[in-house]
């Protein structure tokens, strides 16, 4: 597949290949000469691609450094442990490190590398499907801070991001449904018809795992089935995985540094994150994905409250959802929401910048505080 780039100007600045088996990233390693692998431990361990990953770059004498991938671990101790761990293996100005992990080590090892020696080339591995539609791609690096998550970090493009769907064949389920929801997120800014691709393809996973459930006779999901599940359909995943690739690579060539487009991104994000952190403050145990699939029907709703969507946007995009399996009850009324929002680092200055849908595939920004938006809403 060609690779999809990101631009400043007319400037490649990053190359994004998505590609069916990891035979070719050997290739894409020729011209670096000094390459360092980190790798989180626990894929390491559990995913059978990445192992063979580690083995082809372990002939090729790389040094290697596992990291851990939780949010606690995500901070600067780390990211300091990967500059020491560099200075003590030699690495200098030449040198390219890859990361191979999701989110937390993409984004701790992009901001690594671009603070030690003032910035060193590095290259994602992105191994859940969140990391490959979106934390992999762009150049935000980061870690937590001072109870605030990517308090601390840069905007710095890695040289290229190898993107293999077949590492996701160990993904557990709730990781999975993470970068689902954040690629229908994709989808409904911009959708080039790949939306209602995107919720069929879910949709026929969900038949899929329901079946395989259903056979075992006990009248409950069992998430240890999901990988071989998602292993069958994994080739329909590939060609989603790159029209979400372009649709992100196409809005940081427009706005790299988040000056306004970018913004979009951050679609039912608000509230989401509202909704995690009650959930982390009850131990409800609400994930991201389930988070952001109820954050983007908020933001449908407060769009038609706004009349800038039709009515019925929301109705149908929560319908899309639940038959992914991706919608949950709500347990945290508006007014709780509402305490949870003006917390957020983002509405320290009383507007936020709430992304609301007008159809799928168009979306606007629209600055209200937090009580107008959840009046609305009430
Ligand atoms: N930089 C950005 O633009 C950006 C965008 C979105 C999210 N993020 C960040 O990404 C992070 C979340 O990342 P994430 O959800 O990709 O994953 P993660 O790094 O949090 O990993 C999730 C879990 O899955 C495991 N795992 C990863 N790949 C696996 C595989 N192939 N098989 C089995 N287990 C695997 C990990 O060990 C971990 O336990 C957050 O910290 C968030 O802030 C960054």
């Amino acid at each position: 597949m060609e690779p999809i780039n990101i631009y400043s100007g007319s400037e490649v600045i990053s190359r994004i290949y998505v590609e069916e088996g990891i035979e070719t990233l050997e290739g894409y390693l020729e011209g670096y000469q000094h390459v360092f692998v980190v790798m989180d431990g626990e894929v390491a361990m559990k995913c059978p691609v990445a192992y063979e990953v580690s083995q082809m770059l372990n002939r090729r004498g790389v040094p290697g450094m596992l990291v851990e991938a939780t949010e606690e671990a995500k901070c600067m101790d780390t990211v300091m442990n990967i500059c020491g761990w560099l200075l003590d293996n030699g690495a200098d100005r030449d040198a390219l490190v890859l990361a191979i992990g999701g989110g937390i080590t993409t984004d701790m090892v992009g901001f690594a590398s671009s603070i030690y020696k003032r910035g060193v080339r590095f290259a994602h591995m992105p191994t859940t499907l969140l990391s490959q539609v979106d934390a992999a791609i762009g150049g935000k690096t980061g870690v937590n801070f001072g109870g605030y998550k990517n308090m601390l970090g840069t905007i710095r493009q890695p040289e290229f991001t190898f993107i293999c769907p077949q590492v996701l064949e160990s993904l557990p389920m709730e990781a999975f449904q993470a970068g689902a929801a954040e690629m229908l997120k994709t989808f409904m800014i911009e959708d080039n018809g790949h939306y209602h691709a995107a919720v069929d393809f879910l949709k026929r996973l969900t038949a899929d795992f329901i079946a395989v459930c259903e056979d075992d006779s006990t009248l409950s999901y069992q998430e240890d089935k999901w990988p071989e599940v998602l292993a069958a359909r994994l080739h329909e995943l590939t060609p989603l995985i790159a029209a979400a690739v372009r649709v992100k690579a196409g809005i940081v060539s427009r706005d790299q540094f988040e000056n306004g487009e970018r913004r979009k991104l951050n679609l039912g994000h608000t509230f989401a994150h509202a909704i995690e952190s009650l959930s982390h403050k009850y131990h409800n145990d609400i994930d991201h994905g389930h988070a952001v699939a109820l954050g983007m029907v908020y933001a449908a709703r407060l769009a038609e409250r706004l009349e800038l969507a039709e009515p019925g946007l929301a109705a149908a995009i929560e319908r899309d959802l639940d038959e992914s399996l991706l919608l949950i009850i709500n347990p945290y009324p508006l007014e709780r929401m509402a305490g949870a929002m003006r917390k957020d680092k983002k509405a320290a200055d009383g507007k936020v910048h709430f992304v609301l849908p007008r159809s799928i595939g168009d979306v606007t920004v629209q600055d209200l505080t937090v009580d107008e938006a959840i009046g609305l809403l009430s």
